[in-house]
């Protein structure tokens, strides 16, 4: 047995922020912003939504591409860094009880931006063994609640959104889910991180103000470990599947930069064309970014069935993983 990706859905919330809106915020330009990151607008959730309800939505429209009913998934994985809530419940449970699928194997992973790269492996596993037929994995964020937004170095990067795609067994070996490489370094944790409010804080300060449990990132140094790791990554995966970079049609990287985009895209020698870049729509919104980036793709008609996709994706922890993965469901009418 085999996994497919059958089918791929995304929502997008509807507030917008400009960089113009972060000009009246701190001390930054669109100028700054735009030449440093690739960045104009990122979405941001209502007070009200939460991760999970992105993360539903995202899910109806991936379940009803992929022509299963919503009782044929055995299982729900939700990659993300902004739960609903700290610990527990999982964010993939409220998914799967919103979706009316109460009994289901469900779980969250955190890998930050590698997030979506960790749950495709894992449904795969889980499908290639025989444990499961049926997955939904969605990358879900509400980033902009763990976001500073005094802290111009983090708050112009991030944004709120959520992608999730169904994952099913197959005999057809041409449908199935090619090779996933997937890593960590933690002895890079300080680079990209909320300090507190786990188990390795004070007791006393959970009780801090919540500044304490907002992102802080090395952005310069991140920058530089994501550039060489997203780079020899698939050097690795391409050349362990003996392929060239012209057997992708897109190269689907985590959306943090477009400068890192750029660097990684051009040491792989890809094409412009083959590169798929949304970071200027929505920002870098972490577990979310791949599958939103596909959903834009299937949805401007340019994702055909048995095209090839690479994920390539870099994250905190720090955290890496690439895939290889054909394109199993049908192409958007
Ligand atoms: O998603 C997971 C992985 N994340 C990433 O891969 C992100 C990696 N990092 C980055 O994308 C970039 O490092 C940033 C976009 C975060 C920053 O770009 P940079 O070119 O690395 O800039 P920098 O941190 O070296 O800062 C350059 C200058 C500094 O001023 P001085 O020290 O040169 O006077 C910063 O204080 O830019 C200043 N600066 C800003 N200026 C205007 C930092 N943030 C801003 C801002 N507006 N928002």
């Amino acid at each position: 047995m085999y996994a497919a990706f059958r089918s791929i859905g995304a929502y997008v919330p509807e507030k917008v922020l400009t960089n113009a809106d972060f000009e009246k915020m701190v001390d930054t330009t669109d100028d700054w912003i735009t030449k440093r990151t690739g960045i104009k607008e990122r979405h941001i959730a209502a007070d009200n939504e939460t991760t999970s309800d992105m993360g539903v939505k995202a899910a109806e429209k991936a379940i009803a591409r992929s022509g299963l009913e919503k009782s044929d998934i055995d299982m729900v994985i939700c990659a993300t860094i902004s739960p609903d809530y700290f610990c527990m419940p999982s964010t993939a449970t409220i998914i799967a009880t919103k979706l009316g699928l109460p009994k289901v194997t469900a779980f969250d992973i955190s890998a930050a931006c590698t997030g979506f790269v960790y749950v495709v492996a894992i449904a795969k596993a889980f499908i290639e063994s025989g444990m499961k037929k049926n997955v939904l994995v969605v990358g879900a964020e509400k980033l902009s609640a763990i976001t500073d937004y005094s802290d111009r170095t983090t708050c112009i990067l991030f944004g709120d959104g959520a992608g999730a795609a169904v994952i099913t067994a197959t005999e057809d070996k041409e449908e199935a889910i090619l090779d996933i490489h997937t890593g960590s370094d933690g002895s890079y944790a300080d680079l990209l991180m909320t300090p507190n409010g786990g188990s390795g804080s004070a007791h006393d300060s959970l009780d801090q103000e919540a500044a304490g449990c907002y992102m802080k990132m090395k952005g310069n140094e991140t920058f530089k470990v994501a550039v060489r790791t997203l780079t020899s990554d698939v050097v690795e995966i391409l050349k362990e599947n003996n392929l060239d970079a012209d057997a992708i049609t897109h190269f689907v990287p985590h959306q943090a930069n477009y400068r890192i985009i750029k660097a990684v895209g051009d040491a792989l020698k890809m094409r412009d064309e083959q590169v798929v870049m949304t970071v200027e729509k929505y920002g870098n919104t972490s577990g979310a970014s791949i599958p939103m980036a596909i959903n834009d793709i299937y949805e401007a008609g340019e994702l055909k069935t048995g095209e090839l996709m690479l994920l390539d994706a870099f994250g905190g922890g720090l955290t890496w993983g690439s895939a290889l993965v054909p394109f199993a469901g049908p192409v958007k009418k």
